[in-house]
């Protein structure tokens, strides 16, 4: 069952609710839609995968940081995956346990550090220096840090290289000729550090689940080895980074499902405790990033569909040529010409598109139009550029009413950031 469906006569429904009739309710567009609905069962479809199995679900936040998502994810028994203090402190307000909770970067500032000492969350070990900073921060705050070695395991997650993070020239971890260094350096910390487990994270947008499973037979083979020098370490964390179906053509892409059944065994074998940190994979197909078309243009060989949204609020097309499935919310006018387009914004540079070559029936100016599997990377990378502002969010809730889950940011925000000076 997926929440946006498209009805015999043209329509796009979200749960059963027009989202035409959504569009005329809204603070302003374009805007973001969600459904809570869906949410709740890409959460329970980790949790069924999971079952039998000691496990943390850590959502990884940098997908998606609405504060309303973030309690709905955390009231469904999620942990949460952090990169920075302000992520730590957004999933503190949400109620997260902290002691579920992951704090993972290869820059971590101290500040942020002694804060993640104090709440007691697991802390990613990434380089030396990151290692004397959790000390510095575990003496300021006064606790011993549980901490896990964020092993790099040279393994290639076949995706874009923006996105790809577990291959040996990445910038994230430490590679496995210095994993007796870093073994020595907890072990001369005993007040300090407590060595719990090891974390590795591929990458984002995998297909294959072979390539987790390459990855959890190292890193099982590297919990061996780091139990051998006599540490107690119980958790394997094997990251996040499933990927979605993007491209809505019915492929069957792996399920959470086959994620857990590829790794359960080896988990099991080895008496583990299993996180994982799904970002894309929890939110990304619970969204559509709702816009109305401006009008229609043809310049040389190309034809445009202008919308009022853009790279500002959604720059996964731009940055890393994503493709995100685009449609119309209502059925075309009879005499429609089918053509080939590219979807774009009003923003001031070529960049500015959502969507390059596709076909679609010529549309009206005012039609709505939406781009699929906005949930994940796209409000939480949007900016202001153009002073664009970044849009209002909404969500069906379970009983297929619509609320509010963010204002939209004005022209006042804007100009607050100047007051005073
Ligand atoms: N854990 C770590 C350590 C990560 O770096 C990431 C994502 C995740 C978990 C969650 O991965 P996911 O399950 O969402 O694939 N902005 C890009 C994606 C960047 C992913 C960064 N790391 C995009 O829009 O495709």
């Amino acid at each position: 069952q997926h929440c946006f469906t498209k009805s015999e006569d043209g329509f796009l429904y979200c749960e059963g609710v027009k989202v035409e009739e959504i569009m005329e309710v809204v603070e302003r567009r374009p805007f973001y839609l969600y459904s809570k609905p869906q949410i709740t069962r890409n959460v329970e479809a980790y949790k069924e995968a999971l079952e039998g199995l000691d496990s943390i679900i850590g959502y990884a936040i940098k997908a998606n940081n609405n504060l309303k998502i973030l309690e709905h994810l955390r009231s469904l028994g999620c942990g949460a995956v952090l990169v920075s203090g302000n992520e730590l402190k957004l999933a503190l307000r949400a109620g997260f346990d902290p002691t579920r909770c992951v704090f993972n970067g290869n820059g971590k500032i101290l500040e942020d550090l002694v804060l993640a000492a104090q709440e007691g969350v697991f802390v990613n070990i990434d380089s030396e220096f990151d290692l004397e900073n959790i000390v510095a921060a575990s003496r300021i705050a006064g606790k011993k840090v549980n901490v896990l070695l964020r092993i790099n395991p040279d393994v290639d997650p076949q995706v874009h290289a923006y996105v790809a993070t577990g291959n040996k020239n990445s910038k994230f971890g430490i590679r496995n000729e210095k994993l007796r260094w870093f073994l020595d350096a907890v072990k001369a910390h005993p007040n300090e550090l407590k060595l719990v487990g090891a974390h590795c994270h591929l990458g984002s947008t995998i297909t294959k689940v072979d390539i987790f499973r390459d990855a959890a037979v190292l890193m099982v083979n590297y919990i061996d080895e780091i139990r051998s020098q006599g540490f107690e370490i119980n958790y394997l964390n094997i990251g996040g980074g499933l990927g979605i179906d993007y491209y809505h053509t019915g492929t069957v892409l792996p399920t959470p499902r086959d994620l857990i059944d590829t790794v359960r065994e080896l988990v099991l074998s080895r008496n583990l405790n299993l996180i994982i940190e799904p970002g894309r994979s929890l939110i990304a197909n619970t969204c559509c990033f709702v816009n109305r078309v401006t009008g229609v243009k043809t310049n040389g060989t190309k034809n445009f569909v202008v919308i009022d949204g853009s790279m500002a609020e959604l720059i996964r097309p731009s940055l890393y040529g994503a493709y995100q499935h685009i449609e119309l919310v209502s059925p075309p006018s009879p005499n429609a010409e089918v053509s080939t387009f590219d979807v774009v914004g009003p923003v001031c540079e070529s960049a500015d598109f959502l969507g390059k070559d596709r076909e679609l029936p010529t549309p009206d100016r005012g039609t709505g139009l939406v781009v699929h599997d906005a949930g994940a990377y796209c409000m939480s990378m949007a900016s202001t550029y153009n002073l664009k502002m970044r849009p209002p969010e909404y969500w069906v809730e379970d009983d297929g009413s619509v609320s509010k889950i963010r204002h939209g940011e004005t022209f006042e925000d804007h100009l607050r950031f100047f007051e005073g000076l």
